[in-house]
């Protein structure tokens, strides 16, 4: 099928019902093994390896030609299919029953030496970037670009089917409110106005409701310029999705069937999860996990004793609120490892990590043992002889959940407890709208500022905003965040409180949402949608340990491309013409 002027077959192709067949292959010299008087080439494209074989005895023209090609060059081989012999037969390559004897190799270019071997050992990121033409060439790296691949056609036909309308929107917009930096682009042809590259699709999407189209999806490109933490990236794609006429629940259905679908057939490999993908609230997952994106993997289960904290005599869990969690075994512990959980804590702002070994009849050990003697502590964890309590105080509840979230997963995978070919998705519902700001008695939103209230909490708009939930959910893959959404405010006057509570002004509004604004006054539908990172996805999916591994060309941290060498100097012409002058 993928016969063309250059080849009969790809170097994944050929097997051994090929034998006897006349074959042309092209592709990249993987590696050569000179076995004087005898070649051994391996030819790789994207879809495999060929082994070639040149021997002097059969064909002295193409052993010469095949003496001179090094690794990388670009071959071509004529030759014919030959069914190895039972010994030299390779059951870990798919076309290891065959080789190919050649009559004549052509080099197409040539190539000096690589700057890492492909497929060879470490290498640093750096030089990965930089030289990512040639790092693209590694099949973990292909695998991983193919399995993106494989992902958007599942998304395509679970769309399709379900008479979704892809619609694109513009990459040159205005500021959109995800609360991240804005990517400005500068406008030659009305100095000092920018365009803002769209931070997600979020307004555009709601305005294709209002326009009608009922049911959108996009796999957009999104900006955000901001400091780049774990799985961020300066650009990176979502899946953006909207839908009219709906409520809350039918969104969270369709995003189950989705991310059951894209495991089974995006993966490589089906990935099966447990069903119904369970369901936590916020404040439950918060009090249980101490996050809002739980690993669901393994246990490790947060406890509230705060009551017993109180009854002590220990006056550090005095402090209002105390939580802890039982590690299995965790007895075993160094000092020097329980130590080092301190500064895990201490980056939520805990003040401090108390713990307890879980002792037989001879008693607890560690600072806490002495004022929680007996069985009580133990049996709130389910913890038995060995384990190890660990335990945050503050008077803020958020402090110690976070700190404690994180010593959670800390532990976890410190301890080996995380399991490798598990994979456990999560749904995370009614979470707040609003969080104090950094100045007192202002607020900002959780999320992005069209999120609607809960019906019953509308009430708490005016008077209470911090009590106000919303009608908003995230979508959780193995503790990661792999999307949120919310059903959208589509009353102009419920839209005008939320901004009002925020301490925007009328103006300020006009301004940034007026276009909004307008398509929401003249008879808005209910909607709602959600949007997932499809870069965080097929890290999870290829097991990759950062999202550039699933990216062809990603920046550093620092948001640079190394390969490109961008961001870069421009100029001064180009600044001219922009009206921009650099100080
Ligand atoms: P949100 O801002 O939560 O929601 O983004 C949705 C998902 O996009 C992914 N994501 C990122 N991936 C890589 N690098 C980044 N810098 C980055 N930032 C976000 C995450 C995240 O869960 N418009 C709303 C969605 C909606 O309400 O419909 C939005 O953009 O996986
Ligand atoms: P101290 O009374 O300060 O000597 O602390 C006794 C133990 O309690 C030490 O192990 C501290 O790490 C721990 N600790 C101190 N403050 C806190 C806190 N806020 N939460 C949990 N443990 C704490």
């Amino acid at each position: 099928m993928l016969k063309t002027l250059y080849r009969t077959h790809t170097c994944g192709e050929l097997r051994a019902s090929h034998a006897g067949e006349t074959v042309i292959l092209a592709g990249w010299v993987h590696r050569r093994r000179d076995q004087g008087g005898l070649v051994f080439l391996d030819l790789r494209d994207r879809y495999g390896f060929t082994q070639v074989r040149v021997s002097e005895e059969e064909n002295p023209a193409a052993l010469a030609a095949a003496s001179k090609v090094r690794p990388e060059f670009v071959v071509q081989v004529e030759g014919e299919v030959r069914a190895r012999p039972k010994e030299a037969r390779n059951p870990k390559l798919a076309t290891g029953d065959v080789e190919v004897s050649a009559r004549s190799i052509k080099v197409l270019s040539e190539s000096p030496t690589p700057p890492f071997e492909i497929g060879g050992g470490d290498v640093s990121d750096e030089i990965r970037l930089e030289h990512r033409p040639l790092d693209l060439r590694r099949p973990e790296m292909q695998s991983h670009l193919l399995l993106r691949h494989r992902m958007n056609k599942v998304i395509r036909a679970f769309f399709e089917e379900r008479e979704f309308v892809e619609i694109e929107t513009p990459v040159l917009a205005k500021p959109t409110p995800e609360g991240a930096r804005d990517y400005l682009v500068p406008s030659r042809l009305q100095h000092g106005k920018f365009y803002a590259l769209p931070q997600s699709p979020q307004v555009y999407k709601q305005i294709l409701m209002c326009a009608g189209f009922d049911r959108y999806y996009q796999i957009a490109r999104c900006f955000r310029d901001e400091d780049l933490r774990a799985h961020r990236q300066p650009e990176f794609t979502q899946l953006d999705v909207e839908m009219a006429f709906v409520g809350e629940e039918e969104i969270l259905a369709m995003q189950e069937e989705l991310i059951v679908r894209l495991l089974a057939e995006g993966a490589r490999e089906e990935i099966r999860i447990e069903r119904p993908i369970p369901r936590l609230t916020y404040d439950e997952a918060m009090l249980r996990f101490g996050s809002d994106k739980p690993d669901l993997r393994f246990g490790l289960e947060i406890r509230d004793v705060s009551d017993l904290g109180k009854k002590s005599d220990f006056k550090v869990f005095h402090a209002g609120t105390v939580r802890g969690l039982s590690v299995p075994q965790g007895g075993a512990m160094s000092r020097a490892e329980i130590d080092a959980l301190q500064p895990v804590a201490a980056e939520f702002g805990a003040k401090g990590l108390a713990w307890m070994k879980v002792g037989g009849s001879g008693g607890h050990g560690g600072p806490v043992a002495k004022f929680f003697p007996g069985a009580t502590l133990p049996e709130i964890f389910g913890a038995r002889e060995g384990d190890l309590l660990l335990f945050v105080a503050d008077k803020d509840p958020i402090v110690v959940a976070k700190s404690l979230g994180a010593v959670r997963n800390h532990v976890a995978q410190a301890r080996g407890l995380i399991p490798a070919d598990k994979h456990v998705a999560l749904l995370v519902t009614d979470f707040p709208l609003f969080e104090p700001g950094e100045k007192p008695g202002t607020w900002v939103c959780t999320r992005h500022p069209f999120t609607s209230p809960r019906a019953d909490d509308l009430s708490f708009l005016s008077t209470d905003p911090g009590k106000v939930r919303c009608q908003a959910y995230d979508a959780v893959l193995d503790g990661v965040e792999l999307g949120s959404g919310s059903i959208r405010i589509h009353r102009r006057d419920v839209q005008m409180e939320v901004f009002r509570v925020l301490g925007l002004s009328e103006e300020e509004i006009r301004h940034r949402f007026g276009f909004l604004f307008e398509a929401l006054t003249y008879g808005a539908p209910p909607h709602g949608g959600f949007a997932w990172g499809l870069d965080r996805l097929a890290m999870l999916l290829t097991g990759a340990t950062s999202i550039r591994e699933v990216i062809a060309f990603p920046k550093t941290a620092k948001a640079v491309d190394l390969m490109a060498d961008s961001p870069a100097t421009v100029d001064p012409e180009q600044l001219d013409e922009l009206g921009i002058r650099l100080n």
